[in-house]
């Protein structure tokens, strides 16, 4: 194991605090904090109390004024419009502070909420620093959930204002986001003052006066608005994310721990350097997009980049390789699904051959496991290193990785390399005791947490504490298993909960259940994650229909189908369901989902004992034959 990070490892867990504050004189603070790590309160930690800041000022004004005024802050690339646009820091500064002065003016202030609903454009971009700018608190929803979901977001979020865009654009798909945005509104009991749309060439919205304001209209004549310190402890943004139930869990961030965390990541662990292109292809709505679209790169004084776009169809599997290219990215993340993709396309890299790819120095891999097979792959193909590493919505940054920015270690298939400087990882038995090296418990992180993790979830702290830190008192609760090996590297094998990931989409098997119980015909349901060469996994439904329906199953199934699709959303990419007798259930009346995924993938699996009625599995087995599955 390298000698310079197990160093930097070691200091970072026996001086938590002297590490910390030294990686926190990389930001720009209006107050110092007083104290690095509040301990007062445990289970409970917060970092950089007494420290105030503004985090849009570390991204943007900071640069300006330190030389970076004209170099290239943002690149926006859209194959499926046809448009790209550079926007230097200077002018991405000046685009956030008129609008930062538009939502201001909306009586937008410190503390109120802000509901993000926005393709890949640079305007969401835009919007989340202009909320970081004037100390209000950003909610960014994903594009691809439906109305409901949105709705739910803000009946908790209540923000005063959402920022939404008239259309989205998946591939060759033109989506209309205005019409989901009403519906959402419509359907839930909090409003918000005013909606600021952005008007695309694609689509255009209608407006509802009084409420709605055009985007680029109210941003033509705003003052700029000047930078809010905040405390470090302040809210900068809540972001949903699947947790067991259909209510999604809404993790906070908070300003100070996340920017020290993340400027600390580019150079230690992605080995950027300001003034490099780094590029994360994923979403503004998923953490991956908050960190290492908008914040990192930009704390880091990097170009980012904003790709509307595919892996492949737009136009082809070449389409990252093109965007590499040409922007001259020097480090790239994804989700191995798009790998996978590419793969699947273009097998021997053969459109590989038409781009310069020198300028590209590694690849990062998350947000679901990377198998052996794509990441091989990709380093035959792209001659570089590539990393997998791993991290949640909830950790904020990476957890375990190999650090490139400190020193590249052995890489070995399977696992996530050893745990960052911050990170104190054990895998736990359930009675709380260690298990030995190598064998497969719960990966649990020793509290406290490094700075930039989940202080809370929003409204919600008896269900932080409860998710996270009661099972296992003095950890926080990955809901991931797996195993250390002997050398220390981490391999994460599987969540210990009901969520399932699907294309590096977090969902919850517990929301669709809850959807499907909702049809008038269904008495029970179960949904599991099946194993797809794809997307990682696909969530497959089943469901024992009422006494008494006799109307044809397949009209059912595209019932409910449809009704997954309507109320969670078409990420959830929910497209099979079987209608079986009766499900298989302990003798308390648990659904044994696990056995079914695992008889699903044909995996080796062991009769539970505590199971009911063995037979029922015999049942269920033949019925996922039927869909082409439990073929081993
Ligand atoms: N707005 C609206 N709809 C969206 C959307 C968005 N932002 N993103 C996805 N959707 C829709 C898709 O169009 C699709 O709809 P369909 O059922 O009508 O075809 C559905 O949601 C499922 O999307 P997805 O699971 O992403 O499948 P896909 O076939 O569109 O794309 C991949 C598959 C692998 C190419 C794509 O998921 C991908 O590039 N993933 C890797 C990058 C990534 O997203 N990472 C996230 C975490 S790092
Ligand atoms: P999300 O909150 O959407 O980032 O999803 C987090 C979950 O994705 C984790 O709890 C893991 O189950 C999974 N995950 C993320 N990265 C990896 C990885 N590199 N290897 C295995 N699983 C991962």
């Amino acid at each position: 194991m390298s000698g310079r990070y197990q160093a930097m490892h070691e200091r970072s867990l026996s001086d938590p605090t002297g590490f910390w504050a030294d990686a926190a004189r990389a930001i720009d603070w209006d107050t110092f904090p007083t104290t690095i790590l509040d301990d007062s309160d445990k289970p409970f930690y917060r970092w950089y109390r007494g420290g105030r800041l503004n985090i849009c000022h570390n991204a943007l004004d900071r640069h300006v004024a330190g030389g970076r005024a004209e170099q290239a802050a943002l690149i926006y690339d859209s194959p499926v419009t046809g448009v790209k646009q550079t926007l230097t820091y200077a002018q991405l500064l000046d685009k956030v502070a008129r609008f930062a002065g538009v939502l201001r003016d909306l009586g937008v202030g410190k503390g109120d909420r802000v509901i993000i609903y926005m393709p890949m454009i640079p305007e969401a971009v835009v919007g989340m620093l202009a909320c970081a700018r004037i100390g209000a608190v950003h909610s960014v929803v994903f594009g691809g959930f439906a109305p409901h979901e949105l709705a739910t977001r803000i009946n908790d979020a209540t923000p005063k204002a959402i920022l939404s865009a008239s259309c989205g654009i998946e591939g060759t798909k033109v989506l209309a986001y205005k019409p989901m945005l009403d519906a959402a509104i419509d359907q839930a009991s909090h409003k918000p003052d005013h909606c600021v749309i952005f008007q695309r060439p694609q689509a255009a919205a209608s407006l509802i006066p009084g409420r709605d304001i055009d985007w680029d209209e109210a941003a033509a004549t705003a003052e700029p608005a000047d930078c809010v310190a905040v405390e470090a402890t302040d809210p900068l943004y809540v972001l949903y994310t699947s947790g067991t139930t259909g209510q999604p869990k809404g993790v906070v961030r908070d300003t100070g721990g996340y920017a020290v965390a993340l400027k600390w990541t580019m150079e230690h662990f992605y080995g950027v350097k300001p003034g490099e292109v780094f590029w994360a292809a994923s979403d503004v709505g998923w953490v991956v997009g908050h960190s290492y679209i908008v914040y990192g790169p930009l704390l880091h004084g990097c170009t980012t980049l904003v790709y509307e776009g595919k892996p492949v169809g737009t136009p082809d599997a070449g389409a990252f390789w093109r965007v590499i290219s040409e922007h001259r990215v020097a480090v790239q993340f994804t989700a191995p699904t798009a790998f996978r993709a590419i793969k699947r396309e273009d097998p021997n890299g053969e459109l590989l051959g038409q781009y310069d790819m020198s300028c590209l120095r590694a690849l990062f891999l998350a947000g679901e496991r990377s198998d052996p097979d794509t990441l091989n792959w990709a380093e035959t193909h792209l001659k570089v290193p590539v990393i997998d590493h791993w991290w949640q919505t909830e950790t904020g940054w990476p957890v375990a990785g190999n650090p490139l920015g400190i020193d590249l270690m052995k890489v070995k298939y399977g696992s996530t390399a050893v745990p960052l400087p911050g990170w104190d990882i054990r895998v736990l038995a359930p009675d709380g005791t260690e298990v030995k090296r190598g064998d497969i418990g719960a990966i649990v992180a020793k509290l406290p947490l490094p700075p930039g993790t989940l202080p809370t979830l929003w409204n919600a702290r008896d269900r932080f504490f409860k998710s996270y830190l009661a099972d296992f008192p003095g950890y926080y609760q990955t809901s991931d298993a797996g195993f250390i090996d002997e050398d220390g590297y981490i391999y994460v094998m599987a969540r210990t909960d009901d969520i399932i990931n699907v294309a590096g989409h977090r969902l919850s098997t517990g929301a669709m259940e809850e959807v499907l119980s909702g049809h008038p015909d269904v008495a029970e349901c179960a949904v599991i994650g099946v194993a797809d060469d794809l997307k990682g996994q696909l969530p497959l439904g089943f469901v024992v229909l009422k006494r008494g329906v006799d109307r044809p199953h397949a009209d059912i199934i595209k019932e409910v189908v449809k009704k997954v699709r309507d109320e969670i959303g078409p990420v959830a990419a929910f497209k099979q369901a079987l209608v079986v007798e009766r499900l298989p259930k302990t003798r308390s009346g648990k659904i044994l989902r696990g056995t079914m995924q695992k008889i699903a993938d044909s995996e080796t699996w062991k009769m539970p004992a505590t199971i009911d009625d063995p037979a029922i599995l015999g049942e269920i087995g033949e019925a996922l034959k039927s869909a082409g599955y439990a073929k081993g």
